[in-house]
């Protein structure tokens, strides 16, 4: 099984790569293969709504740091998205990544019923850690990606998250977080 693992986090010693570490380290133990992406250490652009991949090209024109990541999470069985919240939200490094998947849709998504270009049946892990302890606050942020990454063919979509993290790798001492991390990597691998 090969597991695309991007990493959002500008932090060296980050909450949510702390996370998804040690997931992707678990399906290791079972065999699989992971490609890290550091997302902060490319350089790539947002989608430029050129329509490229729509109207002639099966993949993302755009020739820059991305194209890579975009392959290899083609190819991989699992995406892991890991992503520190950031005003509500994934934080740029990661939705730049989002918008640019927009190629992986075929010319008439709207009205199709497949609209992927991917293969099917593929499974996702989304890790979100964030300073506000309430686990209500920015509950709202992975089902709105769930919906579109289900387009796409992500069939198992599991989230795992962190709250109440401020400093780097304050995780590593919350129990519950890593035993939540355990078993969304018992349940995909
Ligand atoms: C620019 C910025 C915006 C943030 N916005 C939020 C926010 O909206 N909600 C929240 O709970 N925490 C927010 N935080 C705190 C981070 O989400 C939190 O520290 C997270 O655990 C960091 O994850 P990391 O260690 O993987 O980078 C923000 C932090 C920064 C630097």
């Amino acid at each position: 099984m090969k597991i695309a693992c991007l990493l959002a986090s500008p932090r060296k010693k980050a909450n949510s790569s702390f996370l998804a570490r040690r997931i992707c380290e678990k399906a290791a133990a079972k065999g699989a293969e992971t490609k890290y992406f550091q997302l902060n250490s490319l350089k790539y652009a947002g989608c430029q709504a050129c329509m490229a991949c729509k109207t002639g090209s099966e993949k993302c024109v755009i020739q820059d740091d991305l194209a890579d990541v975009l392959d290899a999470v083609a190819e991989a069985d699992v995406l892991l998205m890991a992503s520190p919240v950031y005003f509500g939200d994934v934080n740029a490094q990661l939705k730049g990544f989002i918008d640019r998947t927009f190629s992986y849709l075929v010319p008439d998504f709207y009205f199709a019923d497949n609209k992927s270009r991917l293969v099917p049946d593929k499974k996702l892990i989304m890790v979100l850690t964030q300073g506000h302890e309430d686990s209500s606050s920015f509950a709202d942020i992975f089902p709105r990606y769930e919906f579109f990454f289900s387009w796409y063919g992500y069939t198992k979509q599991v989230l795992v998250r962190g709250t109440g993290l401020l400093d780097e790798e304050d995780v590593a001492v919350k129990k519950e977080v890593l035993a939540e991390a355990d078993r969304a990597a018992e349940e995909i691998f």
